[in-house]
């Protein structure tokens, strides 16, 4: 961790584990090293990055005065937590890390070895998810190795607790709205603000927001979302990924899991991306099938997660 945290001061790139996925992280106002996050990762310079703080006072550096009230009753609510707040930006902040939007997101995450990074760099951490662009996201350390090649170190801090990347919202004039689906539901997020339309298409500045990009989080594999149940027979050298471990199938030559093991939401999604890079990694497997879920609470964004990772391949 004292290694970790000098590499961050020193403007290297550390990995390190979130509650939802494993981060990439740079310090935040140092905008070569941030610029070392965009390649190592191959994310083109448009999408915005997450940035990572360990106090409410750090939000000063951040968010441009005066802050609206919406954003401290969101943050007192569920913060440390899996949900990204975008507001106005302080000029300072460096436009590679908000890709020249006015806007800048910002998440304490509650992982403990996060808070910690971020506490003893003394940085605001700018962290995206530690994949590849476009690939599968990483909920182990040995996810990030497999993908990123260029980067100075990856804290280990074992299996990550939810699984799916951060809710994000936006917090404007226009209203609070949702632009990711995470684990924090649009429910609990209504119970403590007002929350308008359900997605937003375009930001106003006309460039891509979250959700924009069709095809992401895939493997390098065909995905398949099944639509009518489990199939009663499925080709050799295919895996099959089912919701329930009761329903799990045994098909000749076919690799079957499951995500959770009575059909819990939540527990589907913290297996979800592990089972892909499971399947992904595995040789024997060419193609994969996986169940799709109901969309309430996690569901949402297991499903958003699920069309997207199989948005090139449809049966
Ligand atoms: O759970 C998470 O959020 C993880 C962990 C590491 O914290 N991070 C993560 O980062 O998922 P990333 O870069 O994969 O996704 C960040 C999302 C992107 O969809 C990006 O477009 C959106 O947040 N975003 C960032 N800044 C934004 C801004 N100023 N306006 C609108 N969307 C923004
Ligand atoms: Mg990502």
């Amino acid at each position: 961790m004292a290694l970790a945290a000098q590499y961050i001061r020193e403007g290297k790139l550390v990995a390190f584990p979130t509650e939802t996925v494993y981060g990439l992280g740079a310090d935040a106002f140092n905008a070569s090293t941030v610029a070392r996050v965009f390649e190592a990762k191959e994310r083109p310079s448009f999408d915005p990055l997450i940035v990572h703080i360990a106090g409410i006072h750090q939000l000063d550096e951040l968010f441009l005065a005066p802050i609206d009230a919406r954003v401290y009753q969101l943050a007192e609510a569920f913060w440390p937590g899996p949900l990204t707040i975008v507001h106005n930006k302080q000029s300072q902040v460096p436009d590679l890390v908000t890709s020249g939007l006015s806007t800048v997101a910002v998440r304490m995450p509650s992982h403990p070895m996060a808070l910690q990074l971020i506490r003893e760099s003394g940085k605001a951490i700018a962290a995206p998810s530690a994949n590849r662009f476009g690939c599968l996201s990483p909920t182990r350390a040995e996810h990030v190795i497999k993908q990123l090649k260029t980067i100075d170190y990856v804290l280990d801090g074992g299996a990550t607790t939810i699984g799916v990347e951060s809710t994000v919202v936006s917090v404007s004039e226009a209203g609070v709205k949702i632009l990711r689906h995470g684990a924090i539901t649009r429910e609990a997020i209504s119970n403590v603000v007002d929350v308008v339309d359900e997605k937003v298409k375009v930001n106003t500045e006309g460039l891509p927001a979250p959700g924009m990009i069709k095809s992401h989080y895939s493997p390098l594999k065909p995905l398949y979302v099944l639509k009518e149940g489990i199939p009663a027979t499925l080709p050799a050298g295919s895996g099959i990924i089912v919701n329930d471990a009761r329903d799990m199938p045994r098909f000749p030559e076919v690799k079957s899991l499951a995500l959770s093991q009575k059909g819990d939401l939540n527990e589907m999604a913290v297996h979800l991306f592990a089972a892909l890079h499971a399947m992904e990694d595995d040789d024997q497997v060419r193609e994969i099938y996986i169940q799709p879920v109901e969309e309430i609470g996690i569901g949402r964004a297991i499903m958003d997660r699920l069309r997207k990772a199989s948005y090139n391949y449809q049966k």
